[in-house]
């Protein structure tokens, strides 16, 4: 079914030019970018969207990473969007990422690995509405 997922293209993609580069694997996939928009996070944006993630060794290092500089969030649709685009994004640890896949490709380590994906429909949904109105989203 078509599906869509929430990404965001990490500070460490932002800060070495690369968000153009990603969306280029990311549109050869067939997922179609339906909103997008280049934004600081603030500290509690962070916390709220890892809020999952709080009670983990590296949450504070994550939300200080998040802020550290532009990031661009954005909506994918596409048939099966999320397990695509988590295929598309290859493994978080950019060391077992597949060839070819986004972390691969870009990411420098575990914690900067230059993109975000939706790991299910229930996230996808609660991730989207943190940071897109649905009149933003442009199908
Ligand atoms: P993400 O998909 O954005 O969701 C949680 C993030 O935590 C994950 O990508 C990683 O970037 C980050 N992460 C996971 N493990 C570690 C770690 N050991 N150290 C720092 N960051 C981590």
């Amino acid at each position: 079914a078509v599906q869509r997922t929430f990404s965001i293209l990490k500070p460490d993609a932002t800060k070495r030019n690369l968000t153009g580069a990603v969306n280029a694997v990311i549109e050869k996939a067939g997922l179609r970018i339906v909103a997008q928009k280049r934004i600081q996070m603030t500290t509690a944006q962070a916390q709220t969207f890892y809020a999952v993630h709080k009670e983990r060794p590296f949450f504070g290092e994550l939300v200080e990473f998040m802020t550290s500089g532009p990031v661009v969030v954005q909506v994918l649709e596409g048939e099966d969007a999320i397990a695509k685009y988590r295929e598309v994004m290859g493994a978080t640890n950019p060391a077992n990422a597949a060839e070819g896949t986004v972390r691969k490709l870009f990411a420098q380590s575990v914690g900067e690995n230059t993109v975000h994906g939706s790991d299910a429909p229930e996230t996808a949904a609660i991730e989207i509405a943190q940071f897109f109105a649905g009149n933003e989203i442009v199908g």
